[in-house]
């Protein structure tokens, strides 16, 4: 680790600071590539030379690509999480350029490895004077552009814990700790902590009828392409008092609730038998929200439940038919010829199984959740009231 950041160099508890140093590393070995070029049609691939392409080629062989992956992989996703508004803007049109910058130096790194290692191993004294200056030229320019934005903005923007996480980042990449027991998977875990700050909630953003607001984070949530938008944790709860989870997927929710399709036997159609009362949770993690809803569950019309089931690509309605969901079988083959069974008999319109259908869970809690900062976040809870109406309180964090 020394022979890339020495003793001097600022603590990783400072990583900025230590990704500027980096750049003062790279600054003096581009003055040494600049002097091998004088140096070599002169003395030719003497000791001094030698020594000097070692140098370099050891640098930019390792030390470079750890610095670029320190961007790469940390600095701008951490900096994509925290930015807003026009740092956000910035970002967008910067990060591209960063990447492009990254695999356009390797590339002109390439042509220059392969001159400097015969000058190292004193086999050849030629070194491209084009391929130096725009080697030399591009990476200043590079460390001009950091420098200038994307340090600043990272002090700016990011938490003591951030610069913490950067900073235990980068000094796992350079293997800093080696000897050190590796942590358990425990430990990884509860080292695993991201900050919220994309946005905030108030009372008086949200809208008054928490369907409507649930609307619109519904449809942020679409525009901001949030993986499975639609999938919702359903917890029931059994006869017993013992509660039970799983997602499914929502497919309509409006003024009477939140309604998903599954089997009618399943264990959380016999849970909901026994209890009606369910819970869903919604985590959109991209947006750092979450949205948990509480009520009473009723089934669908059959009308309904037809309309949705014929909506249905045909081997989703014969796998519907086939499952007996929840219940045990032998192996996957058993349940591949249930499958064939049925198609070989079904049709292309099957009808709908009697044990198959729609969930309407009806809202009379709604809690809207989103991440801050420092986990001071903000969460504004509706509760249905007597006569029908909503009302809508903050709760602490
Ligand atoms: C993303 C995702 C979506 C799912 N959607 C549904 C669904 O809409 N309906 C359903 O019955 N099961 C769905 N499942 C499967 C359920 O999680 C669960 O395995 C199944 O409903 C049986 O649960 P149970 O035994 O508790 O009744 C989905 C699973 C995942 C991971």
């Amino acid at each position: 680790m020394n022979d890339f950041l020495p003793d001097t160099a600022p603590g990783f508890d400072q990583p900025i600071a230590v990704l500027k140093h980096c750049h003062g590393r790279i600054r003096k070995q581009l003055a040494t590539l600049e002097r091998l070029l004088s140096h070599l049609p002169e003395h030719g691939a003497d000791e001094q030379a030698r020594q000097a392409a070692g140098a370099v080629l050891k640098y930019f062989e390792k030390a470079a690509h750890l610095h670029h992956d320190d961007e790469e992989q940390d600095l701008i996703p951490m900096l994509r999480a925290v930015a807003q508004g026009e740092d956000a803007a910035t970002l967008q049109a910067l990060a591209p350029i960063i990447l492009q910058d990254h695999k356009e130096m390797d590339a002109l790194w390439q042509d220059l490895h392969e001159q400097l290692t015969a000058i190292a191993d004193g086999s050849a004294n030629v070194l491209s004077s084009t391929n130096v200056q725009r080697f030399v030229q591009r990476y200043t320019a590079h460390m001009e552009r950091e420098e200038s934005t994307m340090a600043p903005m990272a002090m700016r923007l990011f938490t003591p814990e951030q610069m913490t996480q950067l900073g235990t980042a980068m000094q796992r990449r350079r293997g800093i700790g080696e000897d050190a027991p590796a942590p358990s998977i425990g430990d990884a875990v509860a080292d695993l902590r991201k900050d919220y700050g994309q946005a905030s909630l108030n009372e008086d953003d949200v809208l008054d009828d928490p369907m409507l607001q649930f609307t619109r984070w519904f449809e942020q949530a679409l525009k901001a392409q949030v993986n499975e938008p639609n999938a919702m944790n359903v917890a029931t709860v059994d006869s017993n008092g013992r509660p039970s989870s799983r997602i499914v997927l929502v497919k309509q929710f409006d003024e009477r609730g939140f309604t998903w399709y599954t089997n009618y036997d399943s264990r959380k159609a016999q849970e909901l038998r026994a209890n009606p009362y369910a819970a869903l949770l919604f985590f959109w993690s991209e947006l750092e929200r979450q949205v948990r809803i509480e009520g009473r569950v009723e089934t669908t019309s059959a009308e309904e439940s037809d309309k949705y089931f014929h909506s249905r690509p045909l081997k989703s309605r014969l796998s519907a038919i086939a499952s007996q969901q929840s219940a045990p079988i032998e192996n996957r083959a058993a349940l591949e010829r249930n499958y064939e069974a049925v198609a070989a008999t079904a049709g292309d319109a099957p009808a709908r199984p009697d044990n198959w259908g729609g969930f309407r869970l009806v809202p009379e809690r709604i809690e809207f959740w989103q991440g801050r900062r420092s986990r001071f976040h903000d969460r504004i809870v509706y509760e249905r009231q007597e006569d029908g109406s909503w009302a809508r309180q903050r709760l602490q964090p």
